[in-house]
């Protein structure tokens, strides 16, 4: 049986900690419960907005829908070979303490991930990454119940579309609903390196416990602590530009971080423009952008949704001006329907 909540805070439940209000509000740890809201919100002409980690989405004030909040436990071994081992993992594990579990039972690939906030059923969705690994090259299938067809089925890894910040998910984002994920890790330690100053921070003890160690080491250096200051990590997505406006840029600019793509375009830092256009530690208001690392913006006062937009696209045209180029939010927008939006861009 479910229990719907009523007029719910949603405050506590997304890391900006922007104050939003839902009229309905359920939370499922089971594909059954998951079901039954569904059904409830379809018999009540509800939308429905699946809510996860609460870390990478922009809430309005007040949403007339039904929060689905998801709640389904569980890792469970299915398949090990020598090189491999396969888990499933349900959706609403933390993400954090999996990759701790997986490096504590020697299961290797997912340790540059460490400490992302949020939950395993949203990994998938914008293909988390970092330090030179993106979850989808972890990833075998995807457990989803698929709201078109109204029934669980799954998605193996090719049938996710993932890219950079990427996957269907983003294409569909209101069909499927993900239940569980199963990683396929390695057995034996490949450590990626490649990463900045990564190696150097690993040095001789070359590990996957170290290496992890490592990687949390540089994010609490860099990034803000949710609890302390609220934000969604990057703001922004890094922004892909061709080859022939990074030459025009790198004449201007020769220190421009770059990273050139298998596709022929390059990949800019937005964090580095955003500092060079004189955001980094600026406020607006409530909102600004950090002063260790400006692609993440915080909530430092208790702002509201307008407040963050009013600070963000004064970053986007400051940049604009600057660099002549566009930077397109990551964190999900929602509208006072539950229904995913597009940024309006400047
Ligand atoms: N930079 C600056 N000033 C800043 C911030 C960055 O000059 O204020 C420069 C850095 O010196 C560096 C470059 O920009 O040369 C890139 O910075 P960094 O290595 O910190 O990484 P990022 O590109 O800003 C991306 C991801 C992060 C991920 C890191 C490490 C995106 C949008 N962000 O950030 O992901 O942790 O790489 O791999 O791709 C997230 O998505 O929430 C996130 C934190």
């Amino acid at each position: 049986m479910i229990q719907i909540q009523q007029a719910f805070q949603l405050q506590a439940f997304n890391t900006l900690h922007l104050q939003a209000v839902a009229s309905h509000y359920v939370k499922v740890a089971s594909v059954e419960a998951l079901q039954e809201a569904l059904d409830y919100a379809s018999a009540q002409q509800l939308n429905v907005l699946i809510l996860s980690g609460g870390s990478n989405i922009l809430l309005p004030e007040y949403v007339h829908a039904l929060i689905i909040h998801m709640d389904i436990q569980g890792i469970e071994v299915l398949a090990e070979t020598d090189s491999h081992v396969s888990v499933h993992v349900g959706a609403g594990q933390n993400w954090h303490e999996f990759v701790l579990y997986s490096t504590a039972h020697h299961w290797f690939g997912l340790q540059n991930l460490a400490l992302i906030p949020g939950l395993v059923g949203a990994c998938p969705v914008q293909n988390i990454g970092a330090y030179g690994v993106e979850v989808g090259e972890f990833i075998e299938q995807v457990h989803v119940y698929d709201r078109e067809l109204q029934q669980l089925t799954q998605l193996a890894a090719e049938q996710c579309h993932f890219s950079y910040r990427h996957s269907i998910f983003k294409e569909h984002p209101n069909r499927y609903v993900i239940v569980g994920v199963t990683f396929k890790l390695r057995k034996t330690p490949d450590l990626q390196l490649a990463y900045g100053d990564l190696r150097q921070a690993v040095g001789e003890e070359q590990t996957a416990e170290n290496l992890q160690k490592q990687v949390i080491a540089i994010r609490q250096s860099k990034l803000p602590d949710p609890a302390e200051f609220p934000n969604v990590g990057s703001f922004f997505k890094n922004p892909l530009i061709s080859q022939a406006q990074y030459q025009q840029l790198a004449q201007l600019y020769p220190n421009l971080p770059h990273y050139p793509q298998k596709n022929g375009a390059v990949k800019i830092a937005a964090g580095w423009l955003i500092d060079q256009a004189g955001w980094k530690g600026k406020r607006l208001g409530a909102v600004g952008m950090f002063a260790r690392q400006a692609l993440v913006l915080v909530n430092y006062e208790s702002a509201n949704l307008t407040d963050v937009q009013q600070t963000y696209r004064a970053v986007q045209a400051a940049v604009q001006q600057k660099f002549n180029i566009v930077l397109e939010p990551e964190p999900v927008l929602f509208n006072e329907s539950g229904l995913i939006q597009s940024h309006v861009s400047v």
